[in-house]
């Protein structure tokens, strides 16, 4: 399933077609106008997270912030549900206070729905935060999904029921079986599965199949999954067989959950052995996974790497793995009840440790790889993967954490994901883990220099400079105990970062320059950068005369790697300095081009510096009320990130006078209007307003293909493949600059900000097969 997140939510579209349900979706949404918790229970597979999402899509339209749907299945422990809340609602959140103010922070005001998708395993944490919420947010509404009641005061609870199924008992039933739910279901989906072979009537065996599995939707579609194969009669023959077992020959009906697990076992026992051990094993993943994922955690004994793609068919073709739409890679995903059940076999095999430390190792390679090729052209790529990856990235996290002697591993992951955090906002997120990965191995060793160091950037980023000074210090003894190069120049680097975040540039200059050399010597390209990227910072706001050349050879250097996203820093820092010399123009038009890259690659941190020195720029040429929006949106943005840019103190001047001058120019009324005018924001809509052009409404993200020239089309075509820039204008024989030029242009018709959505909306615009 895709989805662009918006600001009328997030919730996916359909991907299979969606049968009966009508009883229960018109009392949901009697229910939900007069409660604000509504609990959809039932045994698994029963149907209740696809009557949640369409009863949600259905009365989105009453919720004018949205409806918004968080699936807690791939969340395994409770300390990670705010977070996973935060990261639906607002994929960059604020960092340096508890979530849950954060969360109730973000609902404040706004009337919303939410989606909490797949509960049970969490079933107190969720009671706890949705009476939190719903306590201090008025205009909430809850629809969660959950094989038992969340317990929580005012829930009311709807029993989801299977689907009507026909009656073999009552013959005038069967032979209006056409109308049963349970029947449509069954032959949507063996239509799906024979595509033009199907036959217009499944005939009574279907029906007496569809009672069979009690009307439990699950089960149906495994059941018509296999009409690939089978004919109704055998799968009817063998379905007969299996509950004939279970019932002792009698013709019993059995409890609805053992129809299920019947179910389950009889679609598990027609796997082949190579489908049935990679079911087992594909467990080992939370929410969605990719190919090569597969190939490197789940292949050994019985199954050979090339057998997985195979396999993987198989059990798609079977409807035990549903694909996820994604344009550039596909992924994917197992249905909660079908994933326990896999692990309960991986279990009997004895196979579940080894195969979360081979998950683990997976994704720790994964981002050590994304580590190494941070600064090319690769960093918008792995900026969107990291992110697709986040389910399996905790998981592996937690592999560690709860394993002796794990530690180092979850050290080296929490520090490597450093600068991916940094741009995508979960910064409180990565502390969560440094936090703990750092409380788990106290070990001296290089990884632990490096989380030390990524702790106290983020500690710096949030203002909490008491914190940073003790990783300073540690760090420093520990470099020097390890005696190790780059470990030293980490140190001073970080010893630079608390001078300049004091304004202290005498200091702060030396020992960038140190670190500079010594990661020239001993370090990669990324630490090169920013450290060159921070002395350019301090040179520009200590008005040395080096700063405009230190300026050309950041943004240079980035260029020549193709790194977009630290381009949006680099164009940030030459558009501040322009301004601090007083060269407006060029200023605003570096400033200008940076904020396009910042959205262009989802860049959060420099899409909030941009539009904040923007501010400044245009408000001194005398435009307050573009100023002042900027200067709100700004605000709104930071707020998301959860740094304060301008702790660098001299910059808070900056905006201090700027604020100052505004007041004072539109009078305090006026000014208080555009603030919150700019703070309510879409990012779009920040970014238009910066370029001078007409703010978007909201939603405009539904432009037509026809809005695009050709030109334009066959940029959004490379940009959904996954090309940079550079490649694109290789492809399209033209020049980089013009690429990116067509690139803005598309985001700017479209009313994107990110490739990502560019990539999304490109598939959806692909006529399916
Ligand atoms: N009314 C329906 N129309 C079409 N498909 C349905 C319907 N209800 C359920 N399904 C399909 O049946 C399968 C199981 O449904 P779903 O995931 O909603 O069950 P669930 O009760 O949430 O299970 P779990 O407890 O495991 O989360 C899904 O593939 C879903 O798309
Ligand atoms: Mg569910």
């Amino acid at each position: 399933m895709t989805h662009v997140p918006n600001d009328s939510g997030n919730l996916p579209a359909d991907t299979t077609s969606f049968v009966g349900r009508r009883n229960e979706v018109a009392r949901s949404r009697q229910l939900l106008s007069r409660t604000r918790l509504v609990t959809l229970t039932g045994p698994g597979g029963m149907g209740k997270s696809r009557l949640a999402l369409r009863v949600a899509a259905q009365v989105r339209h009453s919720y004018p912030d949205g409806a918004w749907l968080v699936d807690l299945a791939a969340v395994e422990k409770e300390d990670l549900l705010e977070h996973a809340v935060l990261a639906a609602l607002e994929p960059g959140h604020d960092m340096g206070r508890h979530p849950l103010a954060t969360l109730t922070d973000h609902l404040d005001g706004k009337r919303l729905l939410l989606v909490l998708d797949n509960c049970e395993h969490l079933l107190q944490g969720c009671a706890l935060l949705v009476h939190a919420l719903l306590a201090s947010a008025p205009g909430l509404h809850v629809v969660a999904t959950s094989r038992q009641a969340l317990g929580v005061a005012g829930e009311h609870l709807l029993t989801v029921s299977p689907l009507s199924a026909p009656d073999p008992d009552n013959p005038g039933q069967v032979a209006t079986a056409g109308q049963s739910e349970a029947l449509r279901l069954f032959a949507d989906r063996a239509a799906a599965a024979l595509g033009e072979h199907a036959p217009s009537d499944f005939g009574r065996a279907a029906a007496l199949i569809c009672h069979r599995l009690d009307g439990i939707p699950l089960a149906i579609e495994l059941a018509a999954a296999r009409m690939r194969v089978l004919t109704c009669e055998q799968i009817l023959d063998r379905l007969d067989d299996r509950f004939a077992l279970l019932t002792g020959g009698s013709r019993a009906a059995l409890p609805r959950r053992q129809t299920m697990r019947a179910a389950v076992d009889w679609s598990f026992d027609l796997c082949e052995p190579r489908e049935q051990l990679l079911w087992a094993r594909l467990s080992v993943f939370p929410g969605t996974f990719d190919l090569e994922a597969v190939e490197k955690v789940c292949t050994g004994t019985g199954l050979a790497r090339k057998e997985v793609l195979d396999a993987v068919t198989g059990l798609v073709d079977k409807s035990v793995l549903t694909r996820e739409g994604d344009h550039l890679r596909a992924r994917y995903r197992m249905l909660e009840t079908l994933r326990q059940y896999g692990r309960g076999k991986l279990g009997d095999r004895g196979e579940a440790g080894q195969l979360r430390r081979r998950h683990r190792d997976h994704y720790r390679s994964l981002v050590l790889l994304a580590e190494a090729q941070w600064f090319t052209g690769r960093q918008t790529v792995w900026f969107t993967r990291l992110h697709q990856e986040r389910a399996n990235l905790r998981a592996a996290l937690d592999f560690c954490l709860s394993h002796t002697g794990e530690g180092r591993a979850g050290l080296e992951m929490a520090g490597a994901l450093w600068s991916h955090r940094l741009g995508a906002g979960s910064l409180e997120e990565e502390r969560h883990w440094l936090a703990r990965t750092l409380a788990s191995d106290s070990t001296p060793s290089l990884a632990r220099v490096k989380a030390l160091w990524a702790d106290g950037w983020m500690a710096l980023l949030r203002g909490d400079t008491a914190s940073a000074h003790t990783r300073l210090a540690e760090c420093h003894m520990l470099a020097n105990a390890l005696g190790d190069l780059s470990a030293k120049a980490h140190v001073e680097q970080f010893d630079g970062l608390i001078a300049l975040f004091r304004d202290d540039f005498a200091r702060a200059v030396p020992l960038f320059e140190s670190a500079l050399r010594q990661y020239w010597a001993h370090g990669n390209l990324g630490d090169i950068w920013s450290t060159l990227f921070l002395l350019s910072l301090s040179c520009c706001l200590s008005a040395d005369p080096r700063a405009a050349a230190l300026c050309e050879e950041s943004l240079a250097l980035c260029e020549s790697h193709d790194a977009q996203w630290s381009r949006a820093f680099a164009l940030w820092i030459s558009g501040l300095r322009l301004w601090l010399t007083g060269d407006v123009e060029q200023a605003v038009s570096a400033l200008r081009e940076g904020l396009g890259v910042a959205s262009a690659t989802d860049n959060r941190l420099a899409l909030a510096q941009c539009l904040e020195v923007l501010a400044w720029a245009r408000a001194g040429e005398g435009h307050c009320v573009e100023g002042s929006e900027l200067l709100g949106a700004a605000g709104s943005v930071w707020s998301q990130v959860g740094a304060t840019l301008p702790g660098v103190g001299r910059l808070l001047r900056h905006r201090t006078e700027c604020e100052v001058l505004l007041r004072q120019t539109m009078g305090p009324t006026r000014f208080a209007a555009r603030i919150r005018a700019g703070a309510g924001f879409t990012t779009e809509q920040a970014v238009a307003r910066a370029l001078g052009r007409p703010v978007p409404s909201p939603g405009a993200a539904q432009a037509p293909a026809s809005a695009l020239t050709p030109r334009e089309a066959a940029v959004a075509e490379l940009v959904a493949q996954g090309l940079a820039d550079k490649q694109i204008a290789a492809q399209l024989v033209i020049s980089p600059r013009t690429a990116q030029g067509h690139v803005q242009r598309t985001l700017a018709k479209l009313g994107f900000t990110s490739r990502t959505q560019i990539a999304i909306w490109v598939q959806e615009q692909t006529p399916r097969s």
